[in-house]
């Protein structure tokens, strides 16, 4: 699968954000708990990385509504002790969970908690983790335009939290790290990318492969199929996606299997979470990954 991807982009991107950051206290990164590596941001990473950010980061590790429970434990983990920042698990499902962010970057910044000196805190994601949501609950609406903070850009947005904390939106597109095939069909999976960018069977092959591997279980239960028969299916997992088609009645002339109805199915049933809390990515997979792109 192929996905447009303009480094022109993620270069303004990085200009922008190390332009501000002399003036910031921390970052929030705003990322889906289902795909807290693929959803990440390069220019984040690329800066925390080469030492270029010694701000506290704090992840927000959003829709954990979607997301398999004990992976969202094992993925703030190891975050937190691999890469240092602080991870906070949300969903916007739950508004009082997502206000504790404010608590812990007047917590990560103490030097500024007066309403004189407010902590500033610079909030970013990729497109679809949520970060409108996030923000929207924290300002309770009561957005303000365009700051007047010596640092930030013009066409950054200034939200006084009125809580001793103002968030300043980056403005501009950030675009998802696809250092690696996984991530663009996680990616895909999830809905970060966009549906015209897709190829529905490409993704819906992986995506029933990896569920059958991982979320047998769930799987079976939501489709309503039995799950030896669903566990011989390992090796061919097509035969697995045709035993749904039959199952949802997805036919064309002939009793041949609407493969592209079913694939949406599947895609389109896994985003709305009605399969289950599933997550796509675990630390382990990753580092397996990282190790076999670099050997490329
Ligand atoms: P963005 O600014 O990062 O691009 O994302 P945005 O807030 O627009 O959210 C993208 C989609 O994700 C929205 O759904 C939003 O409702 C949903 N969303 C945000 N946070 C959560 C969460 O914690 N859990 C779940 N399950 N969904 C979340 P949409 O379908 O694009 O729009 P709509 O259905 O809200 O109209």
């Amino acid at each position: 699968m192929t996905i447009q991807w303009y480094p022109g982009h993620m270069h303004k991107a990085q200009k922008e954000i190390k332009q501000a950051l002399p003036d910031i206290d921390l970052i929030i990164e705003v990322v889906d708990a289902r795909i807290p590596y693929s959803s990440a941001n390069p220019v984040i990473a690329d800066l925390a990385e080469n030492k270029g950010i010694s701000k506290p980061i704090i992840k927000l590790m959003n829709k954990t509504d979607l997301a398999d429970p004990a992976r969202t434990a094992q993925w703030c983990e190891y975050l937190e002790k691999q890469q240092g920042v602080k991870a906070l698990p949300v969903t916007a499902q739950s508004p009082e969970q997502v206000k504790k962010v404010i608590g812990l970057c007047r917590r990560l910044a103490p030097q500024r908690t007066t309403k004189e000196l407010p902590v500033r805190a610079m909030i970013m994601g990729i497109p679809n983790v949520g970060k409108s949501t996030i923000i929207n609950i924290l300002s309770q609406k009561t957005i303000a335009k365009v700051g007047n903070e010596p640092a930030v850009t013009q066409r950054q947005q200034r939200i006084d939290l009125k809580e001793g904390v103002i968030l300043f939106d980056t403005p501009g597109i950030l675009w998802p790290k696809i250092d690696n095939t996984h991530s663009s069909y996680r990616l895909a999976i999830s809905g970060a990318i966009k549906d015209t960018a897709l190829d529905y069977e490409d993704v819906a092959f992986y995506a029933i492969e990896y569920l059958l591997k991982n979320y047998q279980s769930l799987l079976a239960e939501h489709f309503k199929l039995d799950e030896h028969e669903l566990a011989s299916y390992q090796s061919e997992s097509w035969m697995a996606l045709e035993l749904i088609g039959r199952l949802r009645g997805c036919l064309k002339a002939g009793g041949r299997i609407d493969m592209d109805k079913v694939c949406k199915i599947l895609i389109h049933e896994y985003r709305a979470g009605n399969i289950g809390k599933i997550t796509l990515e675990s630390p382990a997979m990753i580092e397996k990954e990282l190790i076999e792109v670099a050997e490329m």
